[in-house]
């Protein structure tokens, strides 16, 4: 190989080093990001569905929480109903609202017994995505 080119074989090898670290660099930032990201941003969600919906629909979203046993009809499955992606936001948003008052189901309006204001129900919302999906 003539000199120039070795050169320039090693100034590339270099820099492609320097690229290679700058990407895993990246990556542990954007992962340490993502896991402070994740704290603080589903903690609340995730309490409040364990506070206002695991008791019926289950820690997991299985639809089989303790207080949900004998409902007819029973809690939904939630983990099934998020992984098939049909299930809007708006229509979580509704129902987490309005409850079973408007179809006949025991599951409480959230909105009648105030126990959780339109905030909080986007908090719930964001964790079943994240935590179901
Ligand atoms: C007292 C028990 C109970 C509680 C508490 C409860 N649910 Fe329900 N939920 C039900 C029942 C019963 C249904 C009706 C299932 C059906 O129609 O087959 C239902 C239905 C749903 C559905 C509709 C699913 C679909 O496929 O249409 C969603 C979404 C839902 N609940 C979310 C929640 C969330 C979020 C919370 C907490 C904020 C919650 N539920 C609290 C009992 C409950």
């Amino acid at each position: 190989m003539n000199r120039a080119l070795v050169v320039l074989a090693k100034s590339i090898n270099i820099v492609m080093v320097k690229r290679i670290s700058l990407m895993a660099f990246g990556l542990l930032i954007s992962l340490s990001a993502s896991a402070n990201a994740h704290g603080d941003h589903y903690g609340r969600g995730e309490t409040l569905y364990q506070a206002h919906c695991a008791p019926c629909h289950g820690i997991d979203g299985d639809g089989n929480g303790p207080a949900g046993k004998g409902l007819n009809p029973s809690p939904a499955n939630l983990l099934d109903a998020m992984q098939q992606n049909i299930i809007s936001d708006e229509y979580l948003m509704w129902t987490i609202r309005e409850g079973g008052r408007n179809v006949h189901t025991d599951m409480p309006s959230f909105e009648d017994n105030g126990e959780i204001d339109q905030n909080d129900a986007k908090e719930i919302i964001k964790y079943l995505r994240h935590a179901f999906e």
